[in-house]
């Protein structure tokens, strides 16, 4: 694992964004993998402002993380809502080449067998960015979470119900989400976790100095070979070193 420790929340995602710039010179066609959220804004905008006068994504797959059961593209809050505002229509990115789940589908079951086949069949993630819930979750792989889990669906933890709310103008009913598993994410061969803020520094101490544990999903990214944590001082202040 690398840990990467950066003054603020600017200087975290604009180093983040650079990394990614670069992994994206050395193989065009990556399959992308990008968690909604507050988190990656900043990565995103970084992202825009340095795509515009090059074609870095034009042979990019993106898949989508998660989204919460029941929401779509047109739902303000909903995962799929941010990542295609905040990046892949500013980017121009072609409907072909973006992957999300499908969270308003009668068939969430068939969904998650779908996604799982179109990543083996183009070759698995390359680069996966995910951010980390206050209760430890990764995409909705929640507490408790299973090591051989694919693309399932959960029904969600309290924090994340409680939590989530902050992504919506009224309140909103949020019970069960679909969400991409531990496996594929040990898989992939470029795994960024990125967290900012003093609020996530008790989870992050735990996912990074305590004990690999189901407990707190995020930990097991640890077993990945080439896992690069990204936080900013405010996110690391209680980590021992
Ligand atoms: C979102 C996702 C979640 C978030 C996490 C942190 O697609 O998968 O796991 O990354 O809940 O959310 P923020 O960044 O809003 O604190």
């Amino acid at each position: 694992m690398k840990l990467k420790i950066f003054t603020d929340y600017e200087k975290t995602s604009t180093a983040l964004a650079e990394e990614i710039m670069e992994l994206l010179s050395l193989k065009l066609n990556s399959n992308i993998c990008l968690a909604a959220g507050d988190t990656p804004k900043g990565l995103f905008k970084v992202l825009r402002e340095r795509a515009t006068n090059t074609d870095t994504f034009s042979q990019c797959e993106f898949f989508g993380l998660d989204e919460w059961v029941g929401l779509g593209r047109k739902d303000k809050g909903s995962c799929k809502n941010l990542v295609y505002s905040e990046l892949l229509e500013p980017l121009n990115i072609s409907e072909e080449r973006i992957h999300f789940f499908d969270a308003l589908s009668e068939n969430l079951e068939q969904e998650c067998s779908k996604i799982d086949s179109l990543i083996d069949e183009k070759g698995g993630l390359d680069i996966v960015v995910l951010g980390i819930g206050m209760n430890g979750h990764v995409g909705f792989n929640e507490p408790g979470a299973r090591l051989e889990s694919g693309s399932h669906v959960i029904e969600l933890d309290e924090v994340t119900k409680t939590v989530g709310q902050k992504y919506f103008s009224k309140k909103t009913k949020l019970s069960h989400g679909i969400t991409l598993g531990l496996k594929q994410l040990l898989s992939s061969k470029h795994v960024f976790l990125l967290v900012c803020g003093k609020n996530k520094s008790p989870i992050v101490k735990r996912t990074l100095e305590e004990a690999i544990s189901l407990e707190v999903p995020a930990s097991n990214l640890r077993l990945n070979e080439d896992l690069t944590v990204y936080l900013d001082e405010a996110a690391a202040t209680l980590l021992n070193n």
